[in-house]
């Protein structure tokens, strides 16, 4: 097994040579822009680390590990079209750069692309991975509702939220490790529980993401800081917040969680305040450091060597202490 540099970097090689530009310009042009603007790219990288930790080569699995980070980038164009985002990756977005319908369109292509990929491999690998891929944008797409549903709900329990996140993220990182054991014809019990390291520490991630979105340095996090909070998204700092607060401040996150007001730096103020104080913060570090170590203890049980198993965790520290 190689270290995560050689992986990333044999990813963005094959990546620059699978997708390249063509007619009409309109519609691939977006496409290469989203790929080409990087990204962390942990997705593909835990599909061809997948696919050796279970005796594979990397280059077997590369079109899966393709699919994965384009599906993925799809997802992106789409969540910030409905986010009303205007930065991804220190860039503007696709639908500011262009337009909305640019944004759907270039988008639906990428999710074809995603699937297109799969024909490399042969009949029984294409139906597993086809099958897997299927369930999953699935889920992505009833996550990515419910995200959208929360806004305007004022009663978002935690368990909700964690059912959100899990679809609209973590089955992703779940899948995109499964993939790789696909590929490399895993025993179906490894299959499953590399799925579940990954989802767990899907969940783990998407935590921090939120978590960066409200404290994140704007001049590295590459998204807009406070987004979430403009665009009232029942998050997990939310939602303790609101449990751990006075009436006061209670009711005033609950106010502000209702409004849309033109100019929301007061309003991202004054959250990012009561997060803190209230403590929300802290549980939200404690919840993902939980949740990175539920996923560490599902590696007890896979059938690869410690120093495979050692890979994986060292990916899931870099994780939980990400930046960007
Ligand atoms: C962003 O994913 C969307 C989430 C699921 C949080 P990443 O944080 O993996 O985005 P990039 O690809 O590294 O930019
Ligand atoms: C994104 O969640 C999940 C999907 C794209 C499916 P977010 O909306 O939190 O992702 P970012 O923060 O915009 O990257
Ligand atoms: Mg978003
Ligand atoms: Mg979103
Ligand atoms: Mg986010």
């Amino acid at each position: 097994m190689q270290n995560i540099p050689f992986y990333h970097r044999a990813f963005i090689a094959y990546l620059k040579e699978k997708v390249q530009s063509k007619e009409p310009n309109s519609l691939y042009d977006p496409i290469l822009y989203i790929l080409g603007l990087g990204g962390k790219r942990l997705r593909p990288i835990l599909t061809l680390m997948t696919a050796e930790a279970f005796n594979d080569d990397y280059e077997h699995a590369l079109n899966a590990a393709l699919s994965v980070e384009i599906f993925h980038n799809f997802s992106l164009i789409h969540d910030d079209i409905m986010d009303a985002a205007p930065l991804r990756r220190g860039k503007p977005t696709v639908h500011e750069k262009w337009d909305i319908n640019t944004g759907i369109l270039s988008g639906d292509a990428m999710l074809i692309m995603a699937y297109q990929l799969f024909e490399q491999y042969e009949a029984s690998t294409f139906q597993d991975l086809a099958k897997l891929f299927s369930k999953t944008a699935l889920q992505v797409c009833e996550g990515q509702q419910y995200d959208m549903d929360f806004e305007t709900r004022d009663d978002v329990q935690v368990e909700e939220y964690l059912k959100m996140i899990e679809f609209k993220t973590a089955v992703l990182v779940g899948a995109a490790m499964k993939m790789g054991a696909i590929v490399a014809s895993a025993a179906k019990e490894d299959q499953d529980h590399i799925y579940e390291f990954g989802r767990l520490l899907g969940i783990a991630f998407q935590l921090q993401d939120d978590y960066l979105d409200a404290f994140g340095d704007p001049e590295t996090f590459g998204k807009q800081v406070g987004g979430d909070i403009i665009e009232n998204k029942k998050t997990f700092l939310y939602i303790k917040a609101v449990e751990f607060s006075d009436e006061d401040d209670k009711l005033q996150l609950q106010h502000l969680f209702g409004i849309n007001p033109t100019d929301a730096s007061d309003k991202i103020e004054t959250v990012r305040q009561i997060f803190q104080s209230s403590g929300a913060a802290d549980t939200t570090r404690n919840e993902i450091e939980n949740y990175t170590k539920l996923a560490f203890k599902v590696l007890d049980e896979l059938s690869i060597p410690e120093n495979k198993k050692d890979a994986l965790k060292e990916f899931g520290h870099d994780l939980m202490n990400r930046r960007v």
